[in-house]
């Protein structure tokens, strides 16, 4: 869960690139970032705990350096555990992505060699090891091959060499994408941090391995280190709204986004959701996988082709997929859905998947992600580059485009379509109404407040688990969704005077059930939030969301996004980068 920046080419401030770059990646992990940049005969290293703030300082002019911003796994948040790590003679420098599950025995066994250590990182193994191999006459690429097959886990690293002016690189699961152009050869964990730096990409696939020079690119097969062609891509599919713009933060950004983004999901994906409805069609079985507000949106995906067409899908979390996996076959379908399309508990389930012959299908917004590559049929959600760490306009897209699949699955797509359209209306029209000043109120009881819980019925159960996972991840206060027919078996001890209570109760068959459940929670001393399209007389705040029939699911996740947003900003933490949170999650 950590960035990794590579470049080498013409640019003489390579200092400034790599910072510019990390600024863009750290949303992969923001409690400490660093950079080493080649000056000839030595590297110059400059490593800090905290968020990146480099803009103002001054690197030697260097046309080769490689950066990283980290999300501490093994070793504490310090300097020098910082990346990148060196070896002893300081030839070369390593930036590293994952968890080498056998550290500790390649540590031990360097350091019986008389290696010293200057971090408590599992990544800095790497470059002893590949110092050593440099040392018995090993080219880089050659070195970094053999060093990178010894490591266990998901990893990614690349690594710097001084001498040859070069970096190469290996993966395992843990993405890399390298980026090709005239003035540069770059690398990084994401493709938007090569914006400006080249004309294609290439994705580095497990078992290949890629070494750069100002020259430009080769990559090679890693057990013959012969070389093959790579899979590359224009870098123009990569998306270009990545800039922040008046807004103070990226969440209130994306927040906003939504109603334009599910349009221009109605407008282009239609085609991949009749795809998708097709390859549903035809199976047997359908699985829908996904983690976090993925996995909610699949539970509300259940829900959804319930009732609109009267099919069965089956929701699991990724991360417990494989221990209800064995009575997967051909004619089932798994499709996994996912924003960065990285998460490796996605990743591994759709292995699995695979490995019994199942057929494989996604919901992704990351185009050419690991996820997008290995499916069969895919629906992208065009939801464009989502950098703050919530999950939200992906959210809402992956819920329009369930609900298009599922009218697809009717044969009624245009009706499906229409809906989403009523939905970016709705939350459209719920923000002329100045749903964020109420928002804001709210938030702030919420921000002094001990506890949360959602409740919600019917495909309004999954609105509530999604409410409460956006505010208790920006907000910390705790949170909890339930279906409100669980309350009273248990749920409803927890309700004290002033707890807040956000209920779902828009106009369908959930009302009248929701509201009594509302009404225990009331008489508890509960303070009632409703969400719906009629207030009643038990709730003491009352958001409006327009009634858009099926779509409401879409239109009422708006309040939920904003109440954490201001109970955050209420608290002054920082929306886009909640504490010990990384925005893809490539480690276990
Ligand atoms: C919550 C959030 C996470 C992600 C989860 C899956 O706001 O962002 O729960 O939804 O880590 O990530 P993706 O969708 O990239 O697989």
């Amino acid at each position: 869960m950590c960035g990794v920046f590579g470049y080498v080419g013409t640019e003489a401030n390579v200092g400034a690139t790599i910072i510019s770059a990390l600024k863009t990646l750290e949303y992969r992990g923001y409690d400490s970032w660093g950079l080493a940049i080649s000056t000839g005969d030595d590297l110059l290293v400059d490593k800090e705990t905290g968020r990146i703030n480099g803009q103002s300082r001054e690197y030697p002019r260097s046309r080769t350096g490689i950066g990283h911003t980290r999300w501490a796994t093994h070793g504490g948040v310090t300097p020098a555990n910082a990346h990148p790590h060196l070896d002893r003679g300081s030839r070369i420098a390593v930036v590293h992505n994952g968890i080498i599950e056998n550290h500790a025995a390649l540590k031990d066994e360097l350091q019986r060699r008389g290696h010293e250590f200057a971090s408590e990182t599992d990544s800095e193994v790497v470059a002893h090891l590949v110092s050593e191999r440099l040392a018995s006459g090993d080219t880089l690429p050659v070195a970094v091959g053999q060093v990178f097959d010894r490591l266990e886990g998901y990893n990614a690293i690349v690594v710097l060499d001084r001498e040859e002016e070069q970096f190469a690189a290996a993966k395992t699961v843990s993405p890399l994408v390298i980026g090709t152009g005239r003035e540069a050869s770059t690398i990084a964990s994401d493709a938007v941090a090569l914006r400006g730096h080249a004309d294609r990409l290439i994705y580095l696939e497990d078992g290949q391995l890629a070494v750069a020079s100002a020259e430009g690119v080769v990559v090679f097969d890693r057990a013959t280190m012969r070389e093959v062609e790579p899979f590359s891509v224009p870098m123009g599919q990569v998306a270009d709204d990545i800039a922040r713009g008046d807004f103070p933060d990226f969440m209130s950004k994306e927040i906003a986004e939504q109603p334009a983004t599910l349009r221009r999901l109605v407008d282009e994906a239609r085609h991949e959701c009749a795809a998708l409805a097709r390859a549903i069609a035809s199976a047997r079985r359908v699985l829908l996988i996904g983690c976090g507000t993925a996995a909610n949106a699949a539970l509300a995906g259940t829900y959804l082709f319930n009732d609109i067409c009267g099919c069965e899908v089956t929701a699991v979390p990724a991360s417990e997929f494989r221990y209800r996996s064995r009575y997967l076959d051909a004619e089932t379908l798994v499709i996994a859905i996912s924003q960065s399309g990285e998460t490796l508990d996605v990743l591994e389930a759709m292995a699995e998947a695979r490995r019994r012959g199942s057929r494989l299908a996604a919901i992704v917004n990351t185009a050419n992600s690991s996820l997008d590559r290995m499916v069969d049929t895919r629906v992208h959600l065009r939801s464009g580059v989502e950098q703050c760490v919530l999950a939200t306009k992906s959210y809402t897209a992956m819920l329009a485009t369930l609900l298009m699949t599922a009218y697809e699955l009717r044969g009624e797509g245009d009706a499906g379509a229409a809906l989403v359209r009523r939905a970016a209306d709705a939350m459209e029209a719920m923000t002329e109404r100045g749903i964020a000043r109420q928002a804001q109120a709210i938030g702030y009881r919420i921000a002094a407040s001990q506890h949360l819980f959602a409740v919600g019925r019917g495909i309004h159960y999954p609105s509530a688990l999604e409410a409460a996972l956006k505010i208790k991840e920006v907000s910390y206060v705790h949170a909890e969704g339930f279906a409100s027919g669980e309350l009273k078996h248990g749920v409803i001890a927890l309700i004290e005077p002033g707890t807040p209570c956000l209920v779902f109760a828009p106009d369908d068959v959930t009302r009248t059930d929701i509201i009594s459940g509302a009404t225990e929670l009331r008489s508890r001393g509960g303070h009632i939030i409703g969400v719906g399209s009629q207030s009643d007389s038990i709730f003491d705040d009352f958001i409006e969301v327009p009634d858009v029939g099926e779509a409401t699911v879409i239109a009422e996740s708006l309040p939920g996004q904003l109440l954490g947003y201001f109970a955050a900003i209420a608290r002054g933490n920082d929306p886009d980068r909640p504490r010990n949170l990384a925005k893809s999650v490539t480690v276990k």
